[in-house]
Parts: C-alpha cells; sequence; structure tokens
C-alpha cells in the first residue's frame, strides 16, 4: 500500500510527531538506514519490527545506484502489500537520503505510494538550542561545511556539515561574521555542545552545525524594549534569553472557538500582523 519517509526530528524519541508515532506504531516492518536513526526509532517501535538497510560510504555513483535499487527492492514488497516506514533524523526532504529512495522507487516501482510525514530537522530546532531568534523580516541561507569549508552569503546562514570547526571559523570570522557552534542538540545520545569557540569542538563530529551571523544589521522589534527590565520598568541584570534546550513553553494561544472573519485580506493582514509582519501605512480595503 505504501511507504512512509518519518522524520524523527533531531534525536530525542519524545520530538517525534504524533503523526510520526502513530505511522511507527502501525507500520509492518520500519526500516533505519543508520544506528542513531534505529535508536530513536526502537523508543516507539520493537526491534522485531525494524528492518536495517544498509548503505554503502562511497561517493561512487554506480554504487550507490546499486545500493539504493537494492534497498528499494527489499522496501518494496512491505510497502506494496502493507505499510512500511524509512527513518530518518531530522525531516526526511532536508539533506536527507529520502530523497534517493523516493526517486528509486518511484522508478523501479511506480506502484509503491509513498507520502512523507514531516520531522523536527536540525534546521529549525538549532534556534531554540542556540537561544537565537529569527526576526520577521530576515533572510536566512542553509549551506554545506564539511572539510573546513566556509561558505558566505546572506548576513545570517545555517551551516550543516561542520566537521572542522577551526578551519571553517578562520573563513567566517574573516568574512566578518560571528559564528556559534550546536552539537549533538535535542539528541539522546552523545554530549550537546553549544560554544561559540571552534577549540571546543575542534574534534570531527557529524552531528554539528553553526549559525553565521553579520553583526551590524541590527532589527529591532516592538518588544526587544522589555528586555532588561523587570515588571516595574526598572532595569534587571541580565536580559532573558531561552538558553535553548528545554525550556520552551508549549502550546497555542488560538482560542478554541476561533472563527476566521469574513473579510479574508482583513484577516491575512491580521495574521501577518500578529507574527510580526510591518503594519501597512495605509490598511488594504
Ligand atoms: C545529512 S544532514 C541531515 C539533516 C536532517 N535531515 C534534518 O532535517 O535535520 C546532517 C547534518 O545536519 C546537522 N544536524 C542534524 N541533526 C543535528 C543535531 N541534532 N544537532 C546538531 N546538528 C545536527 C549536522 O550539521 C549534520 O551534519
Amino acid at each position: 500500500m505504501t511507504l512512509y519517509g518519518v522524520g524523527l526530528g533531531p534525536g530525542e524519541s519524545d520530538l517525534v510527531t504524533v503523526r510520526g508515532k502513530e505511522v511507527l506504531e502501525t507500520a509492518d516492518v520500519v526500516y533505519s538506514p543508520g544506528r542513531l536513526s534505529r535508536s530513536v526509532a526502537t523508543e516507539h517501535v520493537p526491534a522485531d519490527r525494524i528492518g536495517d538497510v544498509d548503505f554503502p560510504m562511497t561517493r561512487d555513483e554506480d554504487e550507490l545506484r546499486r545500493a539504493w535499487k537494492a534497498a528499494a527492492g527489499e522496501i518494496a514488497p512491505t510497502a506494496r502489500d502493507g505499510t512500511a516506514a524509512f527513518v530518518t533524523l531530522g525531516d526526511p526532504n532536508v539533506y536527507s537520503t529520502f530523497g534517493h529512495l523516493r526517486r528509486t522507487l518511484d522508478a523501479f516501482h511506480p506502484d509503491v505510494t509513498v507520502k512523507t510525514v514531516p520531522g523536527v530537522s536540525a534546521v529549525t530546532a538549532f534556534t531554540t538550542a542556540l537561544g537565537v531568534e529569527i526576526t520577521a523580516g530576515s533572510s536566512i541561507a542553509l549551506h554545506e561545511a564539511a572539510g573546513g569549508a566556509s561558505p558566505t552569503g546572506p548576513d545570517r546562514m545555517v551551516l550543516f556539515k561542520v566537521t572542522d570547526a577551526p578551519a571553517t571559523h578562520e573563513g567566517l570570522a574573516a568574512a566578518g561574521y560571528d559564528v556559534v557552534y550546536g552539537r549533538r542538540l535535542f539528541m539522546e545520545h552523545g554530549e550537546t555542545v553549544v560554544t561559540d569557540d571552534p577549540t571546543e569542538i575542534d574534534e570531527r563530529d557529524y552531528y554539528t552545525l553553526a549559525y553565521a551571523k553579520r553583526p551590524g544589521n541590527r532589527e529591532t522589534p516592538a518588544t526587544a524594549t522589555f528586555e532588561g527590565i523587570d515588571q516595574s520598568g526598572a532595569p534587571t541584570g541580565t536580559p532573558k534569553t531561552d538558553g535553548g534546550v528545554g525550556s520552551q513553553t508549549a502550546g497555542s494561544t488560538r482560542d478554541d472557538d476561533f472563527q476566521p472573519p469574513n473579510d479574508v485580506m482583513a484577516w491575512e493582514l491580521a495574521e501577518g500582523i500578529a507574527h510580526g509582519d510591518a503594519v501597512p501605512e495605509v490598511p488594504p480595503r
């Protein structure tokens, strides 16, 4: 019937989405391409329903194609007769192996239906862990920085695959960026490190990212004036930030009986303003 690509989130088993958990609990076989994704999946699925798929550590495209054809050949019968899941850390469509599987199934097993359950990606989870806020109106780019590369771009960037932090840091600092690194964020295995000192993470660990920001382009949201004052309006010692891991308040503030007004444009405008868009000088009619 169906193969589901399920995003497991960054690595803590309670960051799997409710929908992802439902698929894992009901799938006939849950295929896992790696040890870390397997360890998260086994929190939700008994080990006897987990199927391993192996991929060679190679850049040889012929060898990779052969491996994906073999994996698709193994997964397709399960997905055709029932439900299969293929798990990836983060989101299945962000720098992920899932795309290879989907394309290979489309080409050689087109009768298999493929669906995706999105996951919490490191692309967004890093903000909470590093205490970063991407404010309305800002631009941000996503790059890879393997092997000490230091790509540059807009004033804010997220860099994945930071395998040589000191070398990457040198290039970014020379280009005027301030950089914070996050290693093993929201992961059950290994030590979580958040630092702006690349020498603290000079040992290679694939699960390392960087947030690079050029100073100077200061955006001040209206509520920024609240930082550093207490309830009476007097200055406090230290401004409050969410240092990250684990101190978020979950839940929506939307009323249960919320109904959008009839005037769609006014509603969209109000939604936009509620999410930080600038208030237009002349509201649309
Ligand atoms: C191949 S990409 C996979 C991205 C994943 N699909 C996602 O959506 O988060 C792997 C890179 O993502 C970053 N990454 C993924 N999970 C991470 C985590 N929990 N902590 C820090 N970096 C992470 C690292 O830079 C790593 O090299």
